[in-house]
């Protein structure tokens, strides 16, 4: 189903690479949540290189509500909501009088996502801090569980996957999106400065391939949609922002910075004043048996 990117691990196969990778990459990503998400600042330095720089046929957001197979009057939980930016973005699209749970183990976050969906007309709107392993929700409790990249913050993903399993009714369904591993490579390859190999830290830890088995695992059938889209940016200073609002560039050195910059200004000086990369983005589907 997907296509390995190449990118020098030459003896090892990509499961090998990807454990690799992981076990490197767990710390950082998995860790400081609070750090990373106590608001939306860091999040919109990444944002923002998509919102200004993407060129699809249709933005993400519309995209993803556009194959949401949800109904008039749904219970649906987002998990992982961060600050609520796909309900603002979507709601013209979806079915009327949804009931929305939104949460986050970022209590910061909920209350700004909470502010965002207020105004929108939504049947019902509710907020709750709550870690996706643990969730705080009765069983058979919703028509659709979404968790839009938020699977690889966490250490065991599986069982979150299982938890959204036991929320949902039967005949729910589970929407999960994330990035692969070689998601905006030609972005990832100018952190070698900071010591980083040259893939998406999110797709080195729930990639594709992890969500596909997960998924089938707990749910015995999945569909994937890949995000036909890549970033043209035109503006350094964004790849920058971007690429030191986690670590490890939030935490390098003064002189990592100055060679980062340097790095930056080589790449867009190759391309003529534009960096391009693709996109390795996707959504996944799974229903809930019924009975
Ligand atoms: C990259 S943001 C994604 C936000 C939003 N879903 C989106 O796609 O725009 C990841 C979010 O997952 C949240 N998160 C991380 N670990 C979590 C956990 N164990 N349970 C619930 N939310 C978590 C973070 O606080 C953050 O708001």
């Amino acid at each position: 189903m997907r296509a390995w990117p190449r990118f020098g691990h030459a003896q090892a196969g990509p499961a090998v690479i990807a454990r690799r990778i992981w076990e490197g990459r767990m710390a950082a990503i998995v860790t400081d949540n609070a750090g990373q998400y106590g608001d939306s600042r860091k999040l919109a330095a990444r944002a923002r290189l998509h919102s200004q720089y993407s060129v699809a046929e249709t933005g993400w957001f519309p995209w993803v509500a556009g194959q949401l197979p949800l109904r008039t009057g749904d219970h649906v939980l987002d998990i992982g909501c961060g600050p609520g930016w796909f309900w603002a973005a979507a709601v013209d699209q979806l079915p009327q009088a949804l009931a929305l749970t939104l949460a986050d183990l970022s209590p910061g976050m909920v209350d700004e996502a909470l502010r965002r969906c207020a105004p929108l007309p939504f049947g019902a709107l509710r907020g709750e801090a709550a870690d996706a392993t643990v969730l705080p929700f009765v069983d058979d409790a919703f028509d659709a569980v979404v968790a839009m990249h938020m699977l690889y913050h966490l250490p065991d993903p599986g069982a979150a996957i299982a938890e959204m399993a036991r929320v949902l009714k039967p005949g729910g369904y589970l929407a999960v999106t994330t990035n692969d591993i070689g998601n905006l490579r030609a972005l990832h390859e100018l952190t070698a400065v900071f010591g980083s190999d040259p893939v998406d830290p999110a797709g080195a830890a729930f990639g594709f391939e992890d969500a596909e088995n997960l998924l089938r695992a707990q749910f015995g059938e999945v569909s994937f949609a890949r995000h036909p889209a890549r970033l043209r940016i035109t503006e350094p200073d964004d790849v920058f922002l971007a690429l030191t609002s986690y670590p490890p560039g939030d935490k390098a050195s003064q002189a990592q910075l100055a060679r980062f910059r340097e790095a930056i200004e080589a790449a867009f000086a190759r391309g003529n004043g534009v960096l391009e990369a693709d996109k390795q983005i996707g959504l996944f589907l799974s229903r809930k048996a019924r009975g």
